[in-house]
């Protein structure tokens, strides 16, 4: 009789998926659990620049939500951090509403132009020019994020734009520009000569600031002043549409007025997906990035990771990225102008088929793939993560492409421009400035938006949640990939910023590695399965705000790859 009960408890426990050991040798006890908390009562920032994370809690200290400190971040990263963002390029947003748990994507990516023309990025003998797609005015496609700011404060914030933009008016009034940005003028600096208006912000007496120096920026307090003062018309026509177009046409670009009239923010349903009991809210296209960290996300929970060593572990993830990678390349651009097979790759079932391609212990070299036309963005971007008091919660990545855009100022009004252009797939089966290939999806058209790989994203745990993000062309949807396995893994926003990372786009077919990431087992272990591995420098610059919703506590934290102490939570 005893036997048999043991027996039936046993039973029992295998049918519930718990121990049986444990459930018939001992007792459950009765947890209690805590409460979980509903608001934090505080806010966490983590931004790429001290003077933005303060501009974004000054807004809050004013009554603003996150989504106002949003704005307050986004215009002063404007000015602070023109290398990676700014009023001339785009950002994606990621945005969750705590009144109501809902969540929305901003797409307020860059524009083709009416008038793109594809000839204008190639050399007269058919080879792709790659100056003509990475600076001045024809690498820029039409900007969004002023359109977002003004989306943003209409629709989400609770201050008028003028209280939100208050903190970048008067930042561009002066403030002292930090190493990361003078390096990046004087990388830059033979283009910025290239265009007057571009040396007079820049090179303010013929060459960068020194450090130390107080630097102005007059043109941008005033374009953003027209925009706090007039809303999307203080941007898209009027003087600064003008100023802009002028500029844009006699530097031998092809904007015009109706281009800037014509600009739409898009609201778009993000995409979710389920992890492991994690709800992930992310990036749906024009971002690729999204649609890859749910195709991996599905293709790794058929595995236990938690139960297998670095190696075997690392083997399964670059498997996962080599074919959710190969998908992005072929099938993702502008769902405005592109059908794609979203149902099908986001499907669990699909996932089972690609994860029945894995050989256990072996690497599946990328040609052994159906081939792929491949395609890839920029650099040099930047991410900031927020959640005020309420709950509320924004993830935004903001980009002008590669460092400092197109370098082209557009005289008169402070705007550097984007070089997003290089984002589209400009020559077929060309490869770009990163030596990756595109396709016919993600060609430029007029009006068109090119492919970003920007997953400004939010986790959503049974008692933790996380705002997560990063800059990194390519690299963005594996970083914040493995930045999201570290979270779920238990990692605190300093262990999820600071998690090593590796990488693999299916083309070149190699595991790119950061110093550190894996032991010599581990790295003896993959090659020996077949994968070739190549150290890199590090990369990204990830941040991160979680909530703890047992401890109700906020930790916000900046990747110490690039300046650690630029999270905050007060
Ligand atoms: N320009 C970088 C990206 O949008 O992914």
């Amino acid at each position: 009789m005893k036997l048999a009960l043991r027996w039936q408890v046993l039973l029992l426990g295998f049918v519930l998926g718990t121990s049986g050991a444990f459930a018939a040798d001992t007792p459950t006890p009765s947890i209690q659990a805590a409460p979980l908390a509903q608001r934090p009562g505080h806010a966490g920032i983590a931004s790429a620049n001290a003077l933005a994370t303060e501009a974004g809690f000054e807004v809050l200290a004013k009554g603003g939500n996150a989504f106002d400190a949003a704005i307050a971040v986004a215009s002063t990263l404007s000015v602070v951090e023109p290398e990676s963002s700014g009023l001339g390029g785009g950002f994606m947003a990621t945005l969750y509403m705590a009144a109501d748990k809902h969540s929305v994507f901003i797409d307020a990516r860059e524009t083709a132009p009416a008038a793109v023309n594809p000839k204008d990025y190639l050399n007269p003998d058919g080879t792709p020019n790659r100056d003509t797609a990475l600076k001045g005015p024809l690498s820029a496609g039409i900007p969004g994020e002023p359109a977002g700011l003004v989306w943003l404060a209409k629709h989400y914030g609770k201050l008028p734009l003028t209280a939100s933009l208050a903190p970048a008016i008067r930042i561009a009034g002066g403030f002292k520009p930090d190493e990361r940005l003078l390096g990046s003028i004087r990388e830059e600096q033979k283009n910025i000569e290239r265009w007057p208006a571009s040396a007079a912000k820049f090179l303010p007496n013929g060459n960068a600031p020194a450090q130390g120096e107080i630097w102005h920026d007059p043109d941008q307090a005033h374009t953003l002043e027209l925009l706090a003062k007039y809303g999307d018309s203080g941007f898209y026509s009027g003087e600064t549409a003008k100023k802009l177009v002028d500029a844009v046409r006699q530097a031998g670009g092809d904007w015009t007025l109706k281009d800037l009239a014509s600009y739409r923010v898009k609201e778009r349903t993000p995409i979710t997906v389920d992890y492991r009991g994690y709800k992930i809210i992310t990036a749906p296209p024009p971002s690729s990035g999204g649609v890859a960290i749910a195709e991996i996300l599905n293709i790794l929970s058929g595995f236990d990771l938690t139960k297998l060593d670095q190696a075997h572990r690392v083997h399964l993830v670059v498997e996962a990225m080599r074919r959710a990678f190969r998908d992005h390349n072929d099938y993702l651009g502008d769902p405005d102008f592109v059908k794609m097979p979203l149902d099908m790759l986001l499907s669990p079932y699909y996932a089972d088929g690609l994860r029945q391609t894995i050989v256990p212990d072996k690497a599946t070299p990328s040609s052994m793939l159906a081939p792929s036309n491949a395609s890839d963005p920029g650099m040099h971007t930047t991410h900031f993560s927020i959640i005020d008091a309420d709950g509320n919660m924004v993830a935004i990545t903001a980009t002008v492409n590669y460092v400092l855009g197109s370098t082209f100022v557009a005289d008169g009004t402070g705007v550097l421009l984007n070089d997003e252009m290089d984002d589209f797939a400009l020559v077929p089966n060309k490869p770009n400035v990163y030596g990756l290939l595109g396709s016919k999806a993600n060609a430029p058209e007029p009006g068109k938006r090119m492919l970003s790989s920007m997953s400004p994203s939010i986790v959503i745990g049974p008692d933790r949640t996380a705002v997560i993000g990063s800059p990194g062309g390519s690299t963005i949807i594996t970083q914040v990939l493995e930045g999201i396995l570290a979270f779920i893994d238990g990692g605190d926003a300093h262990q999820v910023v600071a998690h090593k990372r590796f990488h693999h786009q299916y083309m070149p077919d190699v595991v790119t590695v950061e110093p550190g990431a894996f032991d010599a087992t581990t790295s003896d272990a993959l090659t020996h399965m077949g994968y070739t591995l190549k150290q890199r420098e590090p990369w990204g610059f990830m941040n991160v705000v979680i909530w703890d919703r047992r401890t109700n506590k906020l930790d916000a934290a900046s990747d110490p790859r690039r300046q650690d102490g630029l999270g905050k939570v007060q």
